[in-house]
């Protein structure tokens, strides 16, 4: 048999099992997997790499509207080849429906946008902002029967937030045509509190991101999320979890026998709130909702990922420029925190990070890596096996990773549309050196191929 491609001598690993052999490549699918393959127009020398399946990202911002004036860093172009060059061969943003907006109308230009300029997969979570009869009654059943099989609502910002009333509506309407509800817990009254107390005391600085938001804020919003679901039976991903009570409260209705994920991110295992308290807007660069908190936050989201609790590592890539107007020193930003456009980029950095931290340091194995970064976001969002695993007639998607390679983050590195990394210095072990899309080499040490061959997705839970 003669393939397209052959890599040749690379260990292979997947959320199972680390083994060496061959992988021949027919069609953008793995045809073969062995020893000896024999011929291929194209032989690929993985030895002394491991070969894993491409990363998956199942929780990204690209082109996302914001409040007036503020633009996001990244389209789907430079996101996109920034998630190649980290070791992704797909990505799941956001289709943002705005106050007012059909859901349609909200893929359509999400779809426009994204159209030929993508160097990754994609596949749309829809957000929910206006569940109106009609969105709830026909829109949503038909846009899940079609594919789009998970949405995101927000318990919190000022456009965004739904009541009680409306998530439970949200929550029935996934349960009775199979998609999943990811849900941002934090309480919208409670911040809001929070950030006019700290206001009136004079209290503005980015630093105060923070304590506007702490962690009450967010386990008791993921409580109730997660009572909510119970009320309606139904399952739900609490994402970007910070903090060990939240992350407490997941284990708990997962003990109970509640259908219930967790996601964090690497925000919370690499940075804490001290990254805010910098000198003038600097601390700007590190706010996010939630925001990053303290060591004992960052042990709970390793135990969280250890242990299963967490069954997804996303990036929640959300790029602001920071000297920029448009992104984080919005002049309005310049007067309080709250202001600040909420987000940080981190779609290239997410799996160097989570290699270097987790499996060099030994915190997680290989296989449990593959699963947090590729194979559960496949299983989760109905994209496994075509996506997600190293199998014969799964799709060639693929990273080849140097476990040694030590590189210190810098953001030149990264190709994203930012003007800053948050990771910046950050020394790490373990990098991606080539990508592969459906067989074809998207990224080579840091080279991104002019091929734009990244396809929308469509899925079934
Ligand atoms: O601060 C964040 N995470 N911004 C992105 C939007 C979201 O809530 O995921
Ligand atoms: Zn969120
Ligand atoms: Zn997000």
């Amino acid at each position: 048999m003669q393939f397209d491609t052959i890599i040749r001598g690379g260990t292979v690993v997947t959320a199972a099992d680390t083994f060496r052999a061959d992988i021949g490549i027919s069609n953008g699918r793995i045809s073969a997997l062995g020893d000896d393959l024999g011929a291929a127009d194209e032989i690929i020398d993985a030895t002394g790499l491991l070969v894993m399946p491409g990363g998956i990202d199942s929780h990204v911002h690209l082109d996302q509207a914001g409040a007036p004036g503020i633009v996001m860093a990244d389209g789907f172009e430079s996101g996109t080849r920034s998630a190649a060059i980290g070791g992704n061969t797909m990505v799941l943003p956001f289709c943002l429906q705005q106050k007012g907006q059909s859901l349609r109308e909200a893929l359509a230009a999400y779809q426009a946008k994204a159209d030929g300029k993508c160097y990754t997969d994609i596949a749309h979570h829809l957000i929910i902002t206006d569940p109106t009869p009609q969105v709830l009654g026909q829109e949503l059943p038909a846009l899940i029967a079609e594919g789009y099989t998970s949405v995101k609502i927000f318990m919190t910002y000022d456009d965004m937030k739904l009541a009680d009333r409306e998530i439970l509506e949200v929550l029935d309407v996934a349960r009775q045509h199979g998609a999943l509800v990811m849900v941002h817990a934090e309480g919208y009254d409670a911040i809001r509190f929070l950030t006019e107390r700290l206001e009136r005391d004079g209290k503005t600085a980015p630093f105060f991101h923070g304590p506007s938001r702490p962690i009450p804020v967010e386990r008791e919003a993921t409580h109730r999320a997660i009572s909510f679901a119970e009320i309606v039976d139904t399952e739900a991903m609490i994402v970007h979890v910070s903090n060990r009570a939240a992350m407490e409260e997941i284990r708990r209705a997962q003990q109970r026998g509640q259908k219930i994920y967790g996601e964090t991110c690497p925000q919370y295992l690499v940075l804490t709130e001290k990254d805010m308290d910098r000198a003038g807007m600097e601390g700007a660069k590190y706010v996010c909702s939630p925001p990053p908190r303290d060591s004992d936050s960052q042990a709970a989201c390793w135990e969280g990922l250890q242990q299963g609790v967490f069954e997804v590592f996303s990036s929640d890539h959300c790029p602001y420029r920071y000297e920029d107007e448009a992104g984080k020193l919005a002049p309005k930003g310049k007067q309080s925190f709250r202001y600040v456009p909420n987000g940080i980029p981190g779609i290239a950095t997410r799996m160097p990070i989570l290699f270097s931290e987790g499996v060099v340091k030994g915190r997680i194995d290989l296989n449990r890596f593959v699963a947090l970064t590729s194979t559960n976001h496949a299983k989760r969002y109905g994209l496994y096996p075509q996506k997600g695993t190293i199998a014969v007639g799964s799709d060639a998607d693929l990273v080849l990773w140097d476990a040694g390679r030590e590189v210190t983050i810098t953001h030149s590195l990264l190709q994203d549309g930012c003007d800053y990394t948050p990771y910046e210095g950050l020394a790490v072990t373990g990098w991606p050196v080539r990508t592969m899309l459906r067989g074809e080499t998207v990224m080579t040490d840091g080279q991104i191929a002019p091929v734009k061959g990244g396809r929308e997705m469509l899925r079934a839970r």
